[in-house]
């Protein structure tokens, strides 16, 4: 969800305008991929370099989140979302900590749709945290780190209970990944969009749903495999 900041800019507004705008963009894509039957949408919150930013701004950025937060959680809750979040809390304070695990409790038997929020996530964050519980975990089960061990450092990753995204869709014009969700997108078809978050409504996302559409995914394989498979 990129392009918040130049939204705002555009329109002479401070920058945190642009993100008050920016939630409520997020909150429409949320409703539409409810209705477009979509089963896990991932929203990218909060990157573990986003800290860079001027503290006011950090500020600004932790409370609309936990404000939309308890204002957002029953009503999801109420149209049978799962809420749940990745990165790592240790750095956020105490009353979002407790609200994050609050939506989570309450949604936890949800399944009309999985809303994964990305906070402080950084996707080397996670494969290093992997790595070293999978160590962990060959280590007190006194295997060795191979392939022959039985397990995998995928079960460690944050998102080990998700499948893997089908489509990445970047706001902002800029072209990049930006520290995402990096292991878990290696077969994930990407969409950039030039709109700013604040814009990107119903029609952008219905747009990048018809291009996602008419893409062949091949996972390695040739064209004419997936087209015997496909008419097999
Ligand atoms: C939103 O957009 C991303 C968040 C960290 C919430 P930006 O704040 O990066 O907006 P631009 O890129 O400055 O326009
Ligand atoms: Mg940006």
């Amino acid at each position: 969800m990129d392009g918040n900041g130049r939204w705002a800019r555009a329109r002479h507004l401070p920058r945190t305008e642009g993100h008050r705008r920016g939630v409520n963009a997020a909150r429409e894509v949320i409703a539409d991929c409810l209705e477009h039957g979509i089963g896990v949408l991932t929203l990218f919150a909060f990157s573990s370099e986003n800290w860079r930013r001027p503290a006011v701004e950090v500020n600004t950025l932790m409370d609309l989140f936990l404000a939309a937060l308890r204002r957002e959680w029953d009503k999801l809750h109420a149209k049978g979302v799962r809420i749940t979040f990745i990165g790592d809390r240790s750095a956020f304070n105490e009353k979002l900590r407790s609200e994050m695990e609050n939506a989570e409790r309450h949604t936890e038997a949800n399944r009309m749709m999985t809303l994964v929020i990305a906070a402080n996530y950084g996707g080397r964050w996670d494969i290093e945290q992997a790595a070293r519980q999978y160590a962990g975990a060959c280590l007190k089960a006194g295997k060795v780190l191979s392939s022959e061990s039985g397990i995998s450092l995928q079960e460690f990753l944050s998102t080990h209970e998700l499948p893997d995204p089908d489509l990445f869709i970047r706001t902002g014009g800029e072209k990049r990944l930006s520290n995402f969700l990096l292991w878990q997108m290696a077969y994930t078809e990407l969409y950039f969009s030039e709109e700013l978050w604040p814009d990107f409504g119903s029609k952008s996302l219905r747009a990048a749903l018809e291009d996602y559409a008419k893409r062949q995914r091949r996972f390695g394989r040739t064209d004419e495999q997936i087209q015997a498979a496909d008419n097999g």
